[in-house]
């Protein structure tokens, strides 16, 4: 089923927000190298906070751990918000979370699908990624510069799949017989991302990091922690106040994780 074409004006016609979208620099490129890359030049040319980059297609999306992110046109939406958070520096990873819960809650106000949360930040449905989003800092600007880059799978065809990723991608209208209203799902983003983020910089991080809880498909399942020291093995217990990701081990080890990777062990014993 077929979504609407992204348009800006239609973006800002659904925004209901006071900051995220109202910025006079927002861009919509028909095709881009990469809107974060895009978003980090505006943060560095002074863009003010809340201004979103969006591209129907990027030649060179960018993944987290250097991986690539494949964007053809109208496949996905592809977005960048520029942020300049007031909170605490060690509060600034909560940002990728909140990214995470705007992302769910706004997909289940306009289409009703509900998706799930993978530590740190995979959007997922069913066990397969449906997005992603990778957080960059920009320069030493105070209040930094934070770009929070998400793509959402819209619109993919299976047969275009490479066969090692046909049985762990998932998509929004593989999900829906309805079209997908992704000008409306990007403005609602926007106001979802706008209410954690003031909750985030009066102090408020507990009600982000529990609607994480709540969204998450990782807490009390078996993984296995992914590290060039090893892979190690046990339960997601809970994440701490930043974010990271508690781990016992079967020895009683406990691990704290910033950043990295994780699989989700299934019924059958496999890890995905
Ligand atoms: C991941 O590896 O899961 C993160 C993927 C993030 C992709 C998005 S698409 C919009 C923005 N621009 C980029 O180059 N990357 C992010």
């Amino acid at each position: 089923m077929s979504t609407s074409e992204l348009d800006l004006q239609i973006i800002e016609s659904y925004l209901k927000t006071s900051l995220i979208g109202r910025s006079a620099a927002n861009e919509l490129w028909p095709e881009i190298d990469s809107t974060n890359s895009q978003a980090i030049k505006l943060a560095k040319a002074k863009a003010p906070s809340g201004t979103i980059v969006l591209a129907r297609k990027q030649t060179a999306g960018r993944g987290r751990q250097g991986r690539t992110w494949q964007s053809p046109v109208d496949a996905g939406i592809y977005a960048s918000f520029l942020l300049r958070p007031t909170c605490q520096k060690e509060d600034l990873p909560v940002y990728t979370l909140a990214l995470g819960v705007a992302a769910s809650q706004a997909i289940l106000s306009v289409t009703g699908i509900e998706i799930g949360l993978k530590w740190v930040n995979d959007l997922v449905a069913g066990g397969k990624k449906l997005g992603g989003i990778l957080a960059e800092m920009v320069g030493n600007d105070s209040p930094p510069a934070l770009i929070l880059g998400i793509g959402i799978n819209i619109e993919l065809d299976a047969k275009d799949l490479p066969e090692e990723l046909s049985n762990h991608v998932e998509w929004l209208g593989h999900l829906t017989n309805s079209p997908i209203n992704c000008n409306h799902l990007i403005a609602e983003l926007a106001l979802q991302l706008e209410e954690l983020s003031n909750c985030i910089n009066s102090g408020d991080k507990q009600s982000v990091l529990n609607a994480w809880r709540k969204h998450s498909v990782t807490l009390g399942r078996e993984v296995q922690v992914i590290s060039s020291a090893g892979n190690k093995e046990g339960t997601a217990l809970d994440i701490n106040e930043n974010g990271a990701l508690i781990v016992e081990t079967g020895d009683g080890e406990r691990l704290t994780l910033y950043a990295g990777e994780i699989s989700i062990r299934n019924l059958d014993g496999s890890y995905s």
